[in-house]
């Protein structure tokens, strides 16, 4: 097992898009596993894309129940917004400002409700609804496998206040 150090912004692989999983052999059962341990070594760390720590495959591990005892393993997810529903609420993430504590957050709009469609760890399709927390903890992921972070939601003003804040 493996602690993974956590791409910082503007790291420019945060801005590249992780690679479809084809391979669920062992090689990527220890990625995930480190993934799975990273994780659990932060506080207030929600969920991790691969594509931040550095391994361009699109795997995300999200866990955010207190206990640390609800994981969830995403592979290749796809999403679709369920219904028009939007909600806007502030965002943070471990790759810009909350590693090193500084409080960079911001509001992003995201669809309420959305269809998830992936695979677990072993290559198993999924498929599942999820709103609220979930919904937009699996949003924020899903950016990151596609090379987007939350900062690119924002206006370029609000943006620009925020990339001022951030200790580079
Ligand atoms: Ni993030």
């Amino acid at each position: 097992m493996a602690i993974y150090p956590i791409l910082q912004y503007p790291d420019p692989r945060l801005s590249q898009a992780g690679q479809v999983v084809t391979d669920f052999s062992d090689a990527t059962q220890i990625i995930i596993d480190n993934m799975i341990e990273t994780h659990y070594a932060q506080k207030n760390c929600a969920a991790l894309a691969a594509t931040q720590l550095g391994i361009p495959l699109q795997i995300t591990v999200i866990d955010f129940s207190e206990e640390k005892n609800d994981l969830l393993v995403l592979v290749n997810p796809v999403l679709t917004p369920v219904g028009t529903q939007t909600t806007c609420t502030k965002e943070g993430c471990m790759s810009v400002g909350l590693y090193t504590n500084q409080h960079i957050q911001a509001k992003v709009e995201r669809a309420e409700t959305i269809l998830v469609k992936a695979q677990d760890r072993y290559g198993q399709p999924i498929e599942f609804e999820a709103d609220g927390f979930l919904a937009k903890c699996i949003q924020h992921e899903c950016d990151h496998l596609h090379g987007k972070i939350f900062l690119d939601h924002l206006k370029q003003v609000t943006r620009q206040i925020l990339e001022k804040k951030i200790r580079k």
